[in-house]
């Protein structure tokens, strides 16, 4: 995939080090962009003092917010970190291109809905978070479109992986060489999503001039985690009968999974930007990419 190359304006990308910061910095460093990449370590987003310094001096035009508390499980017993990095955090950046001008692109998740739909939610769908992680990453959005209503874009996605850092996909490579056979649950169902097709994407709507929205974008069709684990397994060379199927109900952890976390995409198609391929040919770029 390629996206129009964005030379004339600046980017600022939060969270830099983590799995979507860097896919995002790599291709717009290699598409030839402004960016400044800040991990971490560099700005921390809930820092409301931080935040406006950094976008006083730096002046975006485009700030991609990848920080976020990802740990879904952790989350149950440390809401109030989570609800810092996850509300307060997009809060700050919001409030802070308020004051000095530039736009948001904020990624959220399916987690904020309940899971127990049977057809793809709707970005109009009701929220009803049923987790702590899921509450927290809710309030950012409320939190983004309060502070910068007109320049704030919410971008949920879902089931992102690529790395680096832990995902499923890496997950079932490493177990594909240490056991022989693995065990993977079949009865949740989502939207496989490579996160080099979601930085193309928010890359794409970042150089758009498409109107403030909340929108939808993961890989197109549908998959179970087993159904995820036999691809990665065949496309990797090896026997995808050596996955297993397995029920939810054997895999007992601190927050709930959803069963149901597949995204429509048809509010971002009706912009007029890319289609989402199909997870399995993103899939297979995915770990050629992981290969070269
Ligand atoms: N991964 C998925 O399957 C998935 C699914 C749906 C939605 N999303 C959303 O997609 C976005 C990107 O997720 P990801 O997979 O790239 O997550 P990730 O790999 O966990 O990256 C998040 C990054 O945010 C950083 N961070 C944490 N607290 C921070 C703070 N206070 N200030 C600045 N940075 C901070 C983390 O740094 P440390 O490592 O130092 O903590 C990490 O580098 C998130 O908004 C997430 O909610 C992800």
């Amino acid at each position: 995939m390629s996206e129009p190359v964005t030379t004339d304006r600046h980017w600022l990308v939060t969270g830099a080090a983590g799995q979507l910061g860097h896919h995002l910095v790599r291709r717009l460093t290699a598409a030839g962009a402004r960016v400044t990449a800040m991990p971490r370590a560099e700005l921390d987003i809930t820092n409301g003092e931080d935040v406006d310094a950094a976008i006083s001096r730096l002046r975006p035009d485009v700030v991609v917010n990848a920080a976020a508390y990802t740990a879904v499980d952790a989350a149950e017993t440390d809401e109030a970190t989570a609800t810092a990095v996850n509300a307060t955090g997009p809060g700050n950046l919001a409030t802070a291109l308020a004051r000095h001008g530039g736009r948001l692109l904020h990624v959220s998740t399916d987690y904020v809905f309940d899971g127990t739909a049977h057809e793809p939610y709707e970005v109009d769908a009701t929220p009803a978070p049923r987790t702590a992680y899921g509450r927290t990453k809710l309030a950012g959005e409320l939190a983004v479109g309060a502070a910068l209503p007109d320049r704030a874009f919410v971008v949920r996605t879902a089931w992102v992986h690529g790395g680096p850092g832990p995902n499923f996909v890496d997950t079932m490579l490493r177990l594909e060489h240490e056991r022989p056979t693995v065990d993977v649950v079949s009865d949740q169902v989502g939207s496989p999503t490579w996160v080099g097709d979601l930085a193309g994407a928010l890359i794409e709507l970042g150089h758009s001039d498409v109107p403030a929205a909340t929108l939808h974008y993961v890989n197109a069709g549908t998959a179970s985690w087993f159904d995820l684990a036999r691809a990665t397994f065949a496309l990797a060379g090896a026997d995808p009968d050596r996955v297993r199927p397995v029920s939810s109900a054997q895999f007992t952890r601190p927050a709930p999974r959803p069963a149901w976390s597949v995204l429509a995409t048809r509010s971002w198609t009706d912009l007029g930007l890319t289609a989402p391929r199909p997870w399995r040919a993103a899939l297979a770029a995915s770990i050629s990419a992981r290969a070269g």
